[in-house]
């Protein structure tokens, strides 16, 4: 009898492992391999945080600019909000290299040794060009220097 406990102890420790073995499988197969919020990032850090999202779209990009969000972001006639992750509408790659041309101005011309879009240690942000609008005024109060007029008559065809 005391045999047969033993051994029915035994079958139970090696079930109970068993299952033990197959929750934390099920476990490690079936937890997200990442916990990002946004799908289509590709200058802001993966991980950035819902809030650090709304200030930098909000509060930097459609504030200097004087634009809403679908400016950049495609939206479906009768949507109620843009498709945010889609690229299709081109304003969001030309940002992109906006994005790339103000974190590469700030390290190499500021010295701004790690430079992140929305962060206060930046010099210069969208808001240096734009100042409330989609195109910069460039061309005010800058005389003309060169006039180069029209292009010169195609030269003769040679015999
Ligand atoms: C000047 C253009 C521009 C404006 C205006 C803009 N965005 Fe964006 N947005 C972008 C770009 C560019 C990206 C992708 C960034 C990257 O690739 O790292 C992006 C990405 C996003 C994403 C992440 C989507 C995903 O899953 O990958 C969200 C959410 C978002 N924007 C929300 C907003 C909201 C809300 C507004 C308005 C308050 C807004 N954006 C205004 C350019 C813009
Ligand atoms: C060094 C100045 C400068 C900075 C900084 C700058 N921009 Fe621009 N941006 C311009 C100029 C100039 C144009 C107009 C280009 C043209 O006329 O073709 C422009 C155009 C754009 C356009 C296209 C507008 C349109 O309707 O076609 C977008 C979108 C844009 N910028 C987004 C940004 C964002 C987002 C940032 C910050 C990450 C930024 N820009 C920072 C100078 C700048």
């Amino acid at each position: 009898m005391k045999k047969l406990l033993l051994q029915l102890n035994k079958q139970l420790m090696v079930i109970t492992a068993m299952v033990i073995v197959v929750v934390i499988g099920v476990a490690g197969t079936t937890a997200p391999p990442q916990n990002h919020l946004y799908k289509n990032l590709k200058i802001l850090p993966q991980d950035i945080s819902r809030e650090a999202m709304h200030d930098i779209m909000e509060g930097q990009f459609a504030d200097a600019m004087g634009i809403k969000c679908d400016y950049c972001h495609v939206k479906e006639p009768g949507a109620d909000h843009p498709d945010f992750a889609s690229d299709a509408n081109p304003k969001k790659d030309i940002a992109r290299a906006m994005m790339t041309m103000v974190l590469q101005l700030n390290k190499e011309n500021f010295k701004v040794q790690k430079p992140l879009i929305g962060d206060s240690l930046m010099v210069v942000t969208c808001y240096t060009c734009h100042h409330g609008g989609t195109f910069p005024d460039t061309k005010s109060k800058i005389p003309v220097v060169h006039e180069f007029g029209p292009p010169p008559p195609p030269a003769p065809p040679k015999q």
